[in-house]
């Protein structure tokens, strides 16, 4: 079976994002990829006796949407944070999606931000319902659990400890939050969404 790969992404210089940070942070997604692969592989060799491995079996089946959606999360928010920040296209379709359902790209922000406030570990992502063609803000546990079927992730705010503490104190999320807003590639967004219709 195909195995997936590593993503590369061309990170520079970020703000309050140390280098150290995002250097550990990509050695995590990395184990992401591979644990996403292994599972895959063992099941396979499990499943040569379901039978007798049928507890080990549905133990590692139920990992795979954590490991997996870890590497997808992952992938999607160094993606954002490459090739520099650009601001949003203000005659772009997205802030005019956002504006038509929450009346300004501010009060969106504000919606965003207090869910990226969510307490415990997981991500704040803002979804493309392909079905509704419309944009859902929503919070996901770890990072598999409320993803939200057949809709594209436009924005992944990774709000698990890891992604901040050794840069801000753990009372510092919200700088956190300000900064990964500074340091968001808009035209990325708006590439992924154009891309979602
Ligand atoms: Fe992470």
């Amino acid at each position: 079976m195909k195995q997936f790969e590593e993503k590369k992404f061309n990170i520079g210089k970020l703000k309050g994002f140390s280098e150290k940070t995002i250097e550990e942070h990509l050695k995590l997604y990395a184990g992401y990829v591979k644990n996403s692969n292994l599972i895959i592989q063992k099941i396979e060799e499990l499943s040569q006796d379901t039978e007798k491995n049928a507890y080990a079996l549905s133990e590692v089946q139920r990992r795979f949407g954590f490991e997996y959606n870890g590497m997808r999360n992952h992938e999607v928010y160094f993606d954002l944070l490459s090739d520099g920040p650009t601001p949003i296209n203000q005659d772009g379709e997205l802030i005019k999606s956002i504006t038509y359902l929450w009346g300004s790209f501010d009060k969106w922000l504000a919606q965003f931000k207090a869910i990226a406030l969510t307490r415990g570990i997981g991500w704040a992502m803002l979804y493309f319902d392909k079905k509704e063609k419309k944009l859902l803000n929503a919070w996901v546990d770890e990072h598999h659990l409320g993803q939200l079927q057949d809709c594209t992730v436009l924005i992944a705010l990774d709000m698990w400890e890891h992604a901040f503490v050794s840069d801000y104190a753990p009372s510092g999320k919200r700088q956190y939050i300000e900064d990964f807003f500074a340091n968001l590639n808009w035209q990325k967004v708006e590439e992924i969404l154009l891309k979602s219709y």
